[in-house]
């Protein structure tokens, strides 16, 4: 078998003298949903935005492709494919879902001596991304904010697909929406991950991790408590886990960790 796209060993996270991950491992392989599920404060926006070089690990090691890397800000842990997607999302909602979209990366095209962006050529693009991951769009022009949670979020993942990432980190991306909106969400997951992309997808929700997941960590104050595959756990124990709950210690076995 190959190298996993991602591997993360043993990371540790301090912050002064608090401990924000206290050797955490997880990898992803190509194509596969990795749920990484923890009550507040587990560690997991610390666990992720080391993985995607805004915080520096204390201790631990990172590979790409079987390789040692350090990612000394985002903006390296980007230029190696690691795209994350933060649950306020950073979007302009006046603005144009085109706009949005390319942010900063416009097609430009020359007239005359001028180079100007190519809307056409941007809205386009925009359009044919957009409708890949399930989403038809009036008008590449409507403003962002007419759009839904869920629809937006599916702006952003398209853009760091369509950017080629190959890992895509989700923080929360279904927290904040309805059953529907979610679906849509859950199903865009499934998308990128059949496009051979790693998906680190972060959430407090047992059966959204259980609806795309390939496979779950367990985060709990800084810790794992194991690593389990679809089909090894179900979705009461995983929300167990999740609550430090009592049937940790039977758990031990089929989550081979260390409760
Ligand atoms: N910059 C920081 N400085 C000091 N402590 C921090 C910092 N960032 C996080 N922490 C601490 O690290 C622990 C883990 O926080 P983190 O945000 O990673 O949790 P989380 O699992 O993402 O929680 P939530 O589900 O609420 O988003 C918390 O105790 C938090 O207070
Ligand atoms: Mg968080």
């Amino acid at each position: 078998m190959s190298a996993p796209l991602i591997e993360m060993i043993d990371i540790e996270k301090h912050f002064g003298s608090v401990i924000a991950l206290a050797g955490v491992s997880l990898s992803v392989q190509e194509g596969e949903c990795h749920c990484l599920l923890g009550d507040n404060g587990a560690g997991k926006s610390t666990f992720i935005k080391t993985l995607a070089g805004v915080h520096q690990p204390t201790k631990g090691e990172m590979r790409i492709d079987g390789k040692t890397v350090h990612f000394p800000n985002a903006r390296a842990a980007i230029d190696a494919g690691i795209a994350t997607v933060y649950q306020d999302l950073a979007m302009i909602p006046l603005m144009s879902v085109a706009r949005n979209f390319w942010m900063g990366r416009e097609p430009q095209k020359s007239v005359g001596p001028f180079k100007i962006w190519d809307a056409d050529k941007a809205n386009a693009i925009t359009m044919e991304e957009m409708a890949r991951m399930g989403i038809n769009l009036r008008e590449a022009d409507q403003a962002v904010g007419t759009l839904s949670g869920g629809e937006r979020q599916t702006v952003a993942i398209a853009r760091a697909v369509y950017f080629g990432a190959r890992v895509l980190i989700l923080d929360e991306p279904t927290s904040a929406l309805g059953v529907r909106q979610t679906a849509n969400v859950l199903s865009t997951i499934d998308r990128v991950r059949k496009k051979g992309i790693g998906v680190v997808f972060i959430t407090h929700n047992v059966r959204h991790a259980m609806a795309v997941g390939d496979r779950f960590t367990v985060l709990n104050r800084g810790k794992t408590l194991g690593t389990a595959a679809r089909g090894e756990v179900g979705v009461e124990e995983l929300q167990d886990l999740m609550a430090g709950g009592k049937e940790m210690v039977q758990l031990e076995q089929s989550l081979g960790g260390t409760v």
